[in-house]
């Protein structure tokens, strides 16, 4: 099983987009999936059409131990699961505030699931707070969504900071592997600087103990494309709102790279843990 958490605290670069449209490629390629909304704004669930405002529970009572994933997890799709959010999440960060080992809830619920999947993707919110810490500590992987634009690289050092701590303190497995264009304009010359840039930085890298060594930019760069900003409205994924269009077409190529990298990933252990702080 493979676990990815989709990171970026910059909000608005394709984080759900991405989360959504790729779990479902996954789905439609074979693979059995779940896809766990970490977000109060609930976004990856109102684009899979199950609404926020509705009284089913959510991640929410699951964090707060009135649930577990099996009891809120729902069939969207063939081979396609969703643990909705629910606006409600929001309030959980300011609960948990004060409990003993709130970084590693979702880590011991998703350890007690009997449930199997190929593929557990986590889509977070735009912070670095205690729910994308729960999302870092229950997975093996993050997924980095970039969109090419001025600053796209601004706020880096923060994240992999995170990711780094948590390696080292929480969660030895955590590895940064993947890296992708999301909205992008293949013309400019910024998103091609961008690119570069990511590819240099990630690339610099010698240290194989680092969590971000080896990170992979993925070839395939998701284009901007209006279909998939129409689909959410439609409570669909790219695939049953537009299976034909420039954005199916991205997300289904993304999906089959990251399925061609499944062997070098899925058990979690490339590297020894024994490096110092950088
Ligand atoms: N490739 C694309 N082409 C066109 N529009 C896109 C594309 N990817 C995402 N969008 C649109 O851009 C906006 C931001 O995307 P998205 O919600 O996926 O970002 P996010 O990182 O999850 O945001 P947040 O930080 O608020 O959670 C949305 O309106 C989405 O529909
Ligand atoms: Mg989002």
């Amino acid at each position: 099983m493979r676990t990815i958490a989709i990171i970026n605290q910059k909000g608005g670069v394709g984080k759900t987009t991405s989360a959504v449209n790729l779990a479902a490629a996954l789905a439609e390629a074979g693979k059995h999936v779940c896809l766990v909304d970490l977000d109060p704004q609930a976004h990856a669930s109102l684009h899979l059409g199950v609404s926020a405002d509705a009284q089913g529970t959510s991640i929410y009572d699951v964090l707060i131990g009135q649930a577990s994933l099996s009891d809120v997890r729902q069939r969207i799709v063939d081979n396609l699961w969703l643990v909705p959010s629910h606006l409600d999440l929001a309030a959980a960060e300011v609960e948990l505030a004060g409990e003993v080992g709130r970084e590693v809830i979702l880590r011991d619920r998703m350890l007690s699931d009997a449930a199997e999947f190929d593929f557990v993707l986590v889509d977070c919110p735009p912070s670095l707070g205690v729910l994308t810490l729960n999302a870092l500590v229950a997975v093996n992987e993050v997924f980095l969504p970039l969109q090419p634009h001025f600053l796209a690289l601004h706020g880096l050092s923060k994240l992999l900071g995170t990711v780094d701590v948590v390696a080292q303190r929480l969660n030895g497995r955590l590895r940064l592997t993947g890296i992708i264009i999301c909205i992008n304009e293949p013309s400019t010359r910024l998103a091609a600087e961008v690119k570069r840039d990511a590819k240099s930085f990630f690339m610099a890298v010698d240290d194989p103990a680092c969590p971000w060594f080896g990170a992979r930019l993925f070839e395939t760069c998701i284009r901007r494309n209006i279909r998939l900003a129409e689909a959410p409205s439609f409570g669909q994924s790219i695939f049953e709102y537009a299976p034909h269009s420039n954005g199916a077409q991205d997300y289904r190529q993304l999906a089959e790279e990251v399925i061609a990298t499944s062997t070098e990933y899925q058990t979690g252990t490339r590297h020894s843990r024994s490096y110092s702080t950088r």
